[in-house]
């Protein structure tokens, strides 16, 4: 049996006839930038997130760039994140002419550490990034709590957990402003690149607004350089037919993480990063820690299972960004992540019979190098 990581096609093929409708539609009436679909998505995703606003952009990369840089983060600023995301968390931070300030993240669920988060705030920093990774939520309360005492904003990266909830709360709605990516594999994903921001703050909103289309205010009116940000109308209207689909998709997700969990249980070598706490995961990723990755990964591939390993590198070790100086050891929890990690085949459409035998064959190759 073959799993892949992934079936993007097997999930149009579910929705096949409104997703035809919706880009059929958009076609037909050439409103391809901004128009009636990018706000009829922006209002039903602060809907879903439970806030007042949402700002349709062209990535979640652009999202926490203008988020930022609404927020008036530049040069000489300090802005804080974990080493344990993907790049686009810190190419942000570096684009607006911040500095990239790293918190290790906790080795449990992978998100930033709070217990770390104090020490490192100085009288630069701005603005911490907890990133909600693999669709768990970061542990908000102490980081809230924490960056309120020292004046930070709070920026959530959502990219990869739209749905996800801590303690009863919405995921997106803790933070100042919060960031999410509807690229093409994620839990709510585009056929393109595509993004978005959501905030309560109307006059930051307005302010991204601006931002993301030049800072114009009519047509060739500009009262601030900006960026060509903005969510196009395919986009929109495909996001819009997904985002209906959303919750059922998580379902599945959370139902096939759970049957990965009692199959993985006991198994000597194997240890899923479960939920910590009171949480609703939305398994963007369904990631697990093994020993020997490195001998693991490409047999379990090389038996039709579709692994990924998401990230092999934690950021500060990536040549990127040798020139900070952070050698192995800095933030120890992800960099034994990175050696340890693999991501198994999860998606809404899978077959039932999959986190079977993804389980069976992880569990023989685990147990044939214990
Ligand atoms: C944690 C995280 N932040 C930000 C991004 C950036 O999103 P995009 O690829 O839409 O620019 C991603 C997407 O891969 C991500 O996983």
């Amino acid at each position: 049996m073959n799993v892949p990581f992934n079936d993007l096609r097997a999930q149009y093929n579910t929705i096949k006839p409104e997703i035809d409708d919706a880009i059929g539609r958009i076609v037909e009436s050439c409103a391809f930038i901004g128009g009636p679909a990018v706000a009829s998505f922006e209002e039903n995703f602060a809907k879903f997130v439970g806030v007042d606003h949402c700002v349709g952009l062209a990535s979640g990369t652009a999202a926490l760039h203008i988020a930022m840089t609404a927020l008036d983060i530049g040069p000489g600023d300090e802005v804080i994140t974990s080493p344990w995301t993907f790049i686009a968390t810190t190419e942000a931070i570096s684009q607006t002419g911040a500095t990239v300030k790293f918190v290790d993240c906790r080795l449990s669920d992978g998100c930033l550490d709070p217990d770390q988060l104090e020490a490192a705030i100085t009288p630069r920093t701005k603005a911490v990034i907890p990133v909600h990774i693999f669709g768990h939520p970061a542990d908000m309360d102490p980081i809230l709590e924490i960056a309120q005492r020292h004046g930070l904003a709070v920026i959530e990266d959502a990219a990869q957990a739209h749905g996800a909830r801590y303690k009863g709360r919405n995921v997106g709605s803790m933070g100042r402003v919060s960031c999410y990516s509807f690229y093409p594999g994620k839990n709510l994903g585009a056929y393109g690149d595509a993004g978005g921001i959501v905030t309560d703050d109307q006059e930051l909103g307005d302010r991204i607004r601006l931002l993301r289309d030049h800072g114009r205010t009519t047509k060739y009116e500009h009262i601030t350089e900006g960026y060509a940000y903005r969510l196009d109308g395919l986009q929109a209207a495909i996001l819009d037919v997904k985002l209906r689909h959303l919750d059922d998709w998580t379902r599945g997700r959370r139902r096939f993480a759970a049957m990965y969990d009692e199959l993985l249980a006991d198994v000597p070598g194997v240890v899923p990063m479960s939920p910590q706490g009171d949480v609703h995961h939305v398994y963007h990723l369904y990631v697990v820690r093994v020993p020997n990755r490195e001998v693991i990964l490409p047999q379990l591939q090389a038996k039709g299972v579709g692994a990924g390993v998401h990230y092999p590198i934690s950021l500060h070790l990536q040549p990127a960004y040798a020139t900070m100086g952070l050698g192995a050891g800095a933030f120890p929890n992800s960099e034994k992540l990175a050696e340890e990690v693999i991501s198994l085949p999860l998606y809404a459409e899978m077959d039932e019979k999959a986190p079977a035998h993804v389980a069976s064959v992880l569990k023989e190759l685990v147990g044939a190098r214990a």
